[in-house]
């Protein structure tokens, strides 16, 4: 088992520490490296979050242009605001690039200014996502971070499902995260680029439970503790955390 920090995260974040996860790594670091995208699943609290963002700062370097959006659940109503974050900050890059019907539907989309609607500017909006992906992708390389794609607004969902199903050589590529408990990545997967690799997360082992409570200043809690927070977690960090805080406040025999 390695423990390891992503130093090149920059230095306003925290470094995450990543317990575990070698073979993803190798597994996700190899197709990237070919050119392919990645789809992370899992339940809540499985790290889906932790390695997205180990990857994007091992990955998403000054030689790509990196697009990124972090769904959520309250947010997941509003109409194109995935896409509004992909976006919006090289939509002047590319503006001048779309033809004037493209690049009017994708302007009033995401400035929510004009009366932009999936079923109005259907085909114009579709075709706009794609075009703007090509034409960042003919200056730098793409790559497209997505975390929590379970509360992508629909809309923009809809046209970036569109988009990757169209890219074929165009370098574009995902790296995405979605919150599953069963199959329903399948969904996520039909909307991603044809070769996308999908790794589901497996829960951790004892032993990488032991470390990760460790570092997190639980140092205290007796191997018998250890051992009963991981069964009652099923190798979850999240809830092995939450055990942690509450039995290391609360020592109970
Ligand atoms: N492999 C790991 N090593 C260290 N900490 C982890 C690991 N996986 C998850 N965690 C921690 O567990 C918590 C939940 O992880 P997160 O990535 O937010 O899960 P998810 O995105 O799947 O809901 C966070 O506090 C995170 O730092
Ligand atoms: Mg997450």
């Amino acid at each position: 088992m390695t423990v390891r920090r992503d130093f090149k995260e920059p230095a306003r974040c925290r470094p995450d520490l990543v317990i575990g996860r070698d073979e993803l790594f190798t597994s996700a670091h190899e197709q990237l490296a070919r050119g392919g995208s990645v789809l992370l699943h899992g339940p809540a609290g499985i790290g889906k979050s932790t390695v997205l963002r180990a990857l994007a700062a091992d990955y998403g370097d000054a030689a790509r242009t990196v697009l990124r959006c972090s769904a959520t659940e309250s947010e997941s109503h509003l109409p194109f605001l995935a896409l509004a974050d992909l976006f919006g900050l090289v939509l002047d890059e590319v503006a001048d690039k779309l033809p004037s019907a493209q690049r009017t539907a994708l302007e009033s989309a995401l400035t929510g200014r004009g009366e932009s609607t999936l079923q109005r500017d259907g085909l114009a909006l579709r075709l706009a996502v794609l075009s703007a992906l090509r034409a960042l992708a003919a200056a730098k390389p793409v790559l497209l971070v997505a975390d929590d794609m379970q509360w992508l607004d629909s809309a923009s969902a809809e046209l970036l499902g569109f988009a990757a199903r169209r890219l074929g050589d165009t370098p574009v590529q995902l790296l995405c995260a979605v919150r599953t408990e069963g199959q329903e990545y399948d969904r996520h997967l039909r909307a991603s680029p044809p070769d996308t690799l999908a790794v589901r997360l497996n829960p951790l082992s004892p032993a990488q439970v032991s470390t990760l409570l460790d570092h997190r200043g639980y140092t205290d809690l007796p191997r018998s503790t250890v051992r009963e927070i991981h069964r009652t977690s099923g190798g979850n960090p999240l809830f092995a955390l939450e055990l942690g805080r509450a039995l290391g406040e609360n020592p109970t025999p």
